[in-house]
């Protein structure tokens, strides 16, 4: 039997996010409820942040109570502190996401505060999850550069992996957050990191602002890792940073990874249905303005 890889689907939240255009709720429970037919594991559905950052998802309440709840799917969210975790909780979130930076400009921009902060603030969070018994997930953001200091040292995302490993994240999701990353450097970081974790608690999560994304989850495949995460038609970025332009696109690493002989669980089929039901419902989003929506059809490419 082929070798297993783990595609995290995280359109709904890192693609919807940063929409210039409120998607109504009704919609982005249609879209869940298509990708939960397709054979993902996981979803991370949306995010229970401050809704004066994000009013893209100031709906999650609603979303999360709308979505046709599969057996075998896990619904994740995002959240950024306690209060968002005890959103989340009482959502009937199946898992939660915590995020650091590796840089602090990123964090500053991101959530208002240091990185040593941001750590300091997950602990109620850890609290609570282990409380419940919820399993946690850690991202570090900027594992290549920072869209405000630069390029980042390897060293910074071992520091901030291990603190969230250490709180007792199950798995960390590398966030190349502006696509910066190259095959070359991607496996720089990789290395680094891989000298403290085993292969199988990491994820690999590439936007792919510069073409970049499959490329690099190729060097990271190469290197042992076998969870990705990726958004439905390529949607995404980060509302604080800019230039991130898309996570890389679930068909495309789905392709990616069938044609290398690893065995997914994903339907393709439904996976590109839901392609074509994000762009009707971006086109019909962004009707208003040529101009703007031949700017977004470019993002979203
Ligand atoms: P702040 O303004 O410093 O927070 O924001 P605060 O504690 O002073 O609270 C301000 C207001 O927000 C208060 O309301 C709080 O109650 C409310 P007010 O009293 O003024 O009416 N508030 C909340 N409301 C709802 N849910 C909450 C929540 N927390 C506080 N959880 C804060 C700090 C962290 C809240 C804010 O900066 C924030 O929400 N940031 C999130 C930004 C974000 O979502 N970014 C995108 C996700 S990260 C990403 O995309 C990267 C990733 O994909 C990986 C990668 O690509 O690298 C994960
Ligand atoms: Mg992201």
């Amino acid at each position: 039997m082929s070798e297993k890889v783990r595609i995290y689907e995280v359109g709904p939240r890192d693609g919807l996010q940063n929409e210039a255009a409120i998607i109504p709720t009704s919609q982005k429970i249609a879209l869940i409820d298509l990708l939960s037919r397709a054979g993902f594991e996981k979803i991370e559905a949306t995010s229970f942040v401050s809704p004066r950052w994000v009013p893209q998802l100031a709906d999650a309440a609603d979303v999360m109570a709308g979505i046709e709840r599969l057996t075998g799917v896990d619904y994740g969210v995002l959240v950024p502190n306690l209060k968002g975790a005890e959103q989340a909780l009482q959502a009937g979130a199946d898992e939660i996401a915590i995020f650091a930076s590796a840089s602090e400009g990123f964090s500053q921009k991101n959530i208002n505060c240091s990185i040593r902060d941001s750590l300091l603030r997950f602990e109620p969070v850890m609290a609570l999850a282990k409380t419940v018994g919820i399993p946690v997930r850690g991202y570090v953001s900027c594992i290549v550069a920072c869209p405000y200091d630069g390029a980042v040292e390897p060293g910074a995302v071992v520091d901030v992996a291990l603190a969230l490993h250490d709180m007792g994240c199950y798995e960390i999701s590398l966030g190349d957050t502006i696509g910066a990353g190259r095959p070359e450097s991607i496996a720089r970081v990789l290395d680094a990191v891989l000298a403290h974790f085993p292969a199988g608690q990491l994820a690999g999560h590439f936007h792919d602002t510069c073409d970049r994304a499959l490329d690099n989850v190729r060097t990271a495949l190469a290197m042992g890792l076998r969870t990705f995460d990726s958004a439905v038609g390529g949607l995404g970025g980060c509302p604080y940073a800019p230039g991130a332009r898309g996570n890389v696109s679930t068909a495309a690493l789905n392709a990616l990874l069938l044609a290398a002989g690893y065995e997914t669980g994903i339907d393709q089929q439904i996976v590109e249905e839901a392609e074509r039901f994000v762009a009707g419902l971006l086109a019909a989003e962004r009707a208003p303005s040529i101009a703007h929506s031949h700017h977004i059809v470019q993002e979203v490419r």
